[in-house]
């Protein structure tokens, strides 16, 4: 049983510059719920309740969002925009949230091991909430798969798709053998490589789970791409010794750190909720999600 999921959330956001000078870029909302929140709804709905986050100067408002806000209460309290608030107090009556910080950007790599005395020996999960991930089960269904994967493999599982060319070098990369159609074993991987250079064109996206022997090994992981500790290094050396299992995500990825892939998503829910409220309900709220 997996109840522990990472958010490595500490970094600058600069791509979102100067909207993200006094605001955490996982408090962007892609209609009426920020990133954050989609992020830690797909931990839970994987069973992953106990969230911790791994955060840095400047994301005081990502712990009041998972708080409770009194005043607010108070104001909505009978009327008919109480309801908007139901999803997310459906995650915070049900998952529990830690908070450690990253004191130094030393990369991926460095805010997972960051999280190590919160997770402690047992697995755990690590999502990117800049990562969208939307498959026909919904919004909040990629780690749920990578759960059950993990359950019959019991070893780190990664979750990739496949890119064109001109984006490999964005991507941590893998090359392995199918197990299944959507299931293979990883025999290596590589971050960011030039696209000549790299052993194909499934790139992982935000969503990993691992073991814990992942702490030792990111520990004694020297720093690599960008003079960052990367989490694909321990990757790499985590699959020396023993099965690293990529699932094929299938499904339509938005890359939220990136304006274009952001402006993608809000369109996407936007068009996908009006639709289905024209369809089946009079009234309007954007809150639903699956
Ligand atoms: C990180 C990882 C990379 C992965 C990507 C997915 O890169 O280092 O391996 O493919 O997330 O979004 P970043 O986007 O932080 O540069």
């Amino acid at each position: 049983m997996i109840t522990k999921c990472i958010f490595p959330v500490a970094g600058y956001g600069t791509r979102f510059l100067p909207a993200t000078k006094s605001m955490p870029k996982e408090m962007l909302p892609v209609l009426n719920r920020p990133l954050i929140e989609y992020a830690v709804e797909e931990s839970l709905n994987s069973n992953m309740k106990d969230i911790c986050m791994v955060t840095g100067r400047g994301k005081r408002a990502i712990e009041d969002y998972f708080d409770m806000n009194y005043e607010l209460e108070v104001k909505l309290k009978g009327t008919l925009k109480e309801e908007k608030l139901d999803p997310l107090r459906r995650i915070m009556n049900n998952c529990t949230f830690s908070y450690i910080r990253q004191r130094n950007i030393h990369g991926l790599g460095d805010a997972v091991l960051t999280a190590e005395p919160i997770v402690g020996k047992q697995p755990f999960g690590v999502v990117l909430a800049d990562d969208l991930c939307v498959n026909e089960l919904g919004v909040s269904a990629t780690m749920c798969e990578m759960v059950k994967i993990y359950q019959q493999y019991q070893c780190s599982i990664l979750a990739v798709m496949q890119v064109p060319d001109s984006d490999i070098h964005r991507y941590g990369i893998v090359s392995g053998k199918n197990i299944t159609n959507s299931i293979m074993e990883i025999n290596s991987i590589v971050e960011k490589p030039q696209a000549h250079e790299a052993p194909s064109n499934w790139a992982v996206i935000g969503r990993y789970i691992f073991t814990p022997d992942i702490f030792d090994i990111l520990r004694n992981t020297a720093v690599g791409v960008n003079g960052e500790v990367q989490l694909t290094d321990a990757i790499s050396h985590q699959l020396i010794s023993q099965k690293v299992i990529a699932y094929k995500f299938n499904g339509i990825r938005f890359d939220c750190g990136s304006i274009d892939g952001f402006v993608a998503a809000t369109n996407y829910f936007h068009q996908k909720n009006k639709q289905k409220y024209a369809d089946n309900k009079s009234s309007y709220n954007f809150c639903e999600t699956s």
